[in-house]
């Protein structure tokens, strides 16, 4: 067994988040170093209070560190439309976790543990990319220690605007520090998120693995798969975040892309947009592996095993 890979998860749980972490701690390929948040979905107190309730349920004890509570330049957005108020509406969960996030900010948090690796870190963000490129302006030295960064986000069309996906179009300024890195990335957008669509199969078959994590799983996409159906008429829910650790897992599932990718920052209608040069006619350098497939049987299959590794 080769070493498990080192991953620091940046989220903003967030259903798919949620399932995203669940994954993560199921699978002896990632160790997770540390988890830190980010206001997304939520505000940043709520995304951290449910990172710290996902981290009980699963009986995960890795440091949680509170981020930042707004973007770098823009005011705060958030979608609780999609997540609900709590920001994991649905599952009955404990107010008040067991324990607290640490004393030390999520890019100081980030940069004490990628400067004290030996490059073998993957930055896996799946919320807005305000940390990221916080850590990469406060302390420019990571950048070359990062291994890599798998992202959640972007898409050849938006689901926040018609060009923007949510967790770009909340911080593009960032997306656009992490994005002109040079850091190797690898990017999960919609075209091939939303063929990661939880369908009621998909619930009926988790519902009959026997854990308490398939059973809190099987809540959270009730929720997600209403609320998709409500604001998309989707017929299913695109477990978004947890094509990043999937890849991670078993990169053999997705078909990638080595292209450009660029973030707009200014336009009136497309702020936000990643402008994904699929057909290579910029001539600009690639600095992205982006997701285009999915085998879909293979990524349930994955989750399925998850769920039922858990005690
Ligand atoms: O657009 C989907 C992304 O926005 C996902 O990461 C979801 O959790 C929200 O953060
Ligand atoms: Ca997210």
């Amino acid at each position: 067994m080769m070493n498990p890979r080192k991953v620091i998860l940046d989220c903003d749980p967030g259903h798919d988040d949620a399932i995203s972490l669940i994954l993560a701690a199921a699978n002896d390929k990632l160790k997770i170093e540390a988890i830190t948040t980010v206001a997304g979905n939520v505000e940043v107190d709520k995304t951290t209070l449910n990172a710290l309730r996902v981290c009980d349920i699963i009986g995960l004890d890795v440091p949680v560190a509170e981020g930042s509570n707004r973007p770098m330049v823009n005011e705060r957005q958030i979608a609780e439309s999609i997540h609900g108020d709590s920001g994991l509406d649905g599952p009955n969960l404990p107010e008040v976790p067991s324990r607290k996030a640490i004393d030390q900010h999520a890019v100081d948090l980030i940069i004490e543990k990628v400067l004290a690796s030996d490059g073998d870190i993957t930055l896996v963000p799946t919320g807005p990319l305000t940390n990221i490129a916080m850590a990469m302006v406060k302390e420019p030295k990571i950048v070359p220690k990062i291994q890599e960064i798998v992202i959640m986000g972007g898409g050849t069309f938006g689901n926040w605007t018609p060009a923007a996906e949510f967790n770009i179009w909340v911080d593009a300024e960032a997306a656009k520090v992490v994005f002109e890195s040079g850091v190797p990335l690898a990017v999960f957008g919609l075209d091939v998120t939303h063929q990661a669509q939880a369908t009621a199969e998909t619930i009926e078959r988790f519902g009959k693995i026997d854990t308490k994590v398939a059973e809190f799983v099987v809540e959270l996409l009730h929720f997600f798969k209403k609320t998709y159906k409500e604001v998309f008429d989707f017929d299913g829910a695109p477990i978004h975040d947890a094509c990043t650790v999937a890849y991670l897992i078993d990169p053999s599932i997705f078909e990638m892309k080595h292209v450009r990718v660029d973030i707009e920052t200014k336009g009136e209608f497309a702020y936000g947009m990643t402008c994904v040069d699929l057909l290579s006619v910029t001539g600009r350098e690639p600095n992205a592996y982006y997701g285009v497939g999915l085998q879909q049987e293979k990524f349930w299959d994955l989750l399925a095993e998850a769920l039922a590794s858990y005690k």
